[in-house]
């Protein structure tokens, strides 16, 4: 065959899988729909930020090791072929695969007895089988040794991509006789530990990943509204519950979304034996930028027409992915109190006004993403020289370190000249 895989979805999962076997020296070829994006790759460009994923292109594209084509039929030109499309959810809580099977229904015709296909999307329990029995029931096969099935999840977070690849465990769930051993043997090219399992189980293992996450950051985000009810102080609260204890302790709140965290939950929840308890969590996340608004109203009073910045369009911090973020949701909110929002985020596509635009003359500034560069005594000072006396600030994320979620500039100004 003329390449060793064949990544199929070249987006922020499949793009730097495809480059790092490449860059092991595997002959690879990637295989996308969109031919904007094949087009910015053949140019040699990212069309997003992954550290270090550039550097890799540029070595990877110019020594031929990486093939470009918006056919899914020539994925199976490869041996492997890797699935890392889109899995979103359905609003009626349900996982949407037409993207993975809009993929079978094109590679169906083009399948030998040979090929492994590795699902490295996140899916619901029990796709895995599903996919074999639809390979199975439309061609014959005799999966786990004539063809090969397997899981194998994607864990790696946004922006950690080379350094995780090499390190976190690799959990792999094949079907039938020799689907594991099979795609175990591709994914040892990058040296990290690699764990058998069942399908199903690899399948929980990765949704289950991302729950713990999501709840993880519902609780510190209730806590936050509890605080507000009570007149109380998160941060003070989160610091006594966590002071020398020994058993665990409680995140901080923020905006917790994200294209994963905010439809993996569904996974589970579409057949879930007790369902409404991750329903109730999404909802908790999903209040936040609600409760930020309703804390602005109680301070300010009416915002229509009061200038209100936000500052961070990402879903998290020092990352150009606002898909899924809630601090769209967030200026959605405020634009229907008729408020003025001026956003400012140097990471994202969108174009947003620069720092200083967005913050003068301000009545409130919303730190929505932490991103690192907000998070300095120089940010907030150019905060508190510009905006309106009298302006409130919202950082959630405690990023200037005052310990408020809400605090007026003059409370907070010390801070801003403690470099
Ligand atoms: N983004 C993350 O950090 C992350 C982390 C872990 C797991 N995941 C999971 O990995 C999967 C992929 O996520 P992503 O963020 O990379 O998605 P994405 O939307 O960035 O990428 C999907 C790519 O597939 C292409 N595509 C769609 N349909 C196609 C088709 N029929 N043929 C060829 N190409 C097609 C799209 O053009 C796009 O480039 C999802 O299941 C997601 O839940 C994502």
């Amino acid at each position: 065959m003329a390449y060793d895989v064949s990544v199929v979805g070249l987006g922020r999962v499949g793009l730097p899988l495809a480059l790092s076997f490449a860059d092991r020296g595997l002959a690879v070829l990637g295989v996308d729909n969109d031919p904007q994006r094949l087009a910015t790759l053949a140019a040699g460009r990212m069309p997003f930020g992954e550290e270090g994923a550039q550097e890799q292109l540029d070595r990877v594209l110019p020594a031929g090791r990486l093939a470009l084509s918006g056919r899914v039929p020539e994925a199976a030109d490869a041996e492997h072929i890797v699935l890392t499309l889109g899995t979103p959810s359905f609003s009626h809580i349900e996982i949407d695969m037409r993207d993975i099977r809009s993929a079978l229904d094109d590679l169906l015709g083009v399948l030998r007895p040979g090929h492994a296909l590795t699902l490295r999307s996140t899916i619901a329990p029990g796709t895995t089988d599903w996919v074999a029995g639809y390979l199975a029931k439309h061609r014959g096969f005799e999966i786990g040794t004539e063809v090969y099935v397997a899981h194998a999840p994607e864990r790696i977070a946004a922006g950690r991509f080379l350094v995780e690849i090499g390190t976190l465990p690799c959990i792999i769930g094949g079907v039938g006789e020799s689907s594991g051993e099979v795609v175990g043997r591709l994914f040892e090219v990058f040296g990290a530990p690699i764990v058998q399992t069942t399908p199903v189980q690899a399948e929980l293992a990765k949704i289950w990943t991302n729950i713990l996450r999501y709840a993880t950051f519902a609780l510190p985000n209730l806590l936050m509204m509890d605080c507000e009810q009570h007149g109380a102080n998160v941060f003070e609260v989160i610091d006594l519950i966590n002071r020398d204890y020994p058993r665990g302790g409680i995140a901080r709140p923020g905006f917790t979304a994200g294209t994963c965290l905010r439809k993996d939950f569904t996974f589970s929840e579409e057949r879930s034996a007790a369902p409404g308890m991750l329903l109730a969590v999404s909802r908790v996340n999903e209040s936040v930028p609600l409760f930020l608004v309703q804390g602005l109203r109680r301070r300010l009073g009416s915002l229509s027409g009061r200038k209100v910045a936000v500052l961070g369009l990402a879903f998290k911090a020092d990352t150009d992915d606002e898909r899924d973020s809630l601090s769209h949701k967030l200026v959605r909110l405020l634009e229907r109190e008729l408020a003025d929002v001026p956003v400012h985020d140097p990471h994202v596509a969108t174009p947003t006004v620069a720092l200083e635009e967005a913050v003068e003359g301000a009545d409130a500034v919303v730190v929505a993403t932490n991103h690192s560069e907000f998070c300095t005594p120089g940010t907030l000072r150019t905060i508190v020289d510009r905006a309106a006396s009298g302006c409130l600030l919202v950082d959630p994320w405690n990023c200037w370190g005052s310990a408020q979620v809400f605090a007026y500039a003059s409370e907070v100004a010390a801070l801003a000249r403690s470099s």
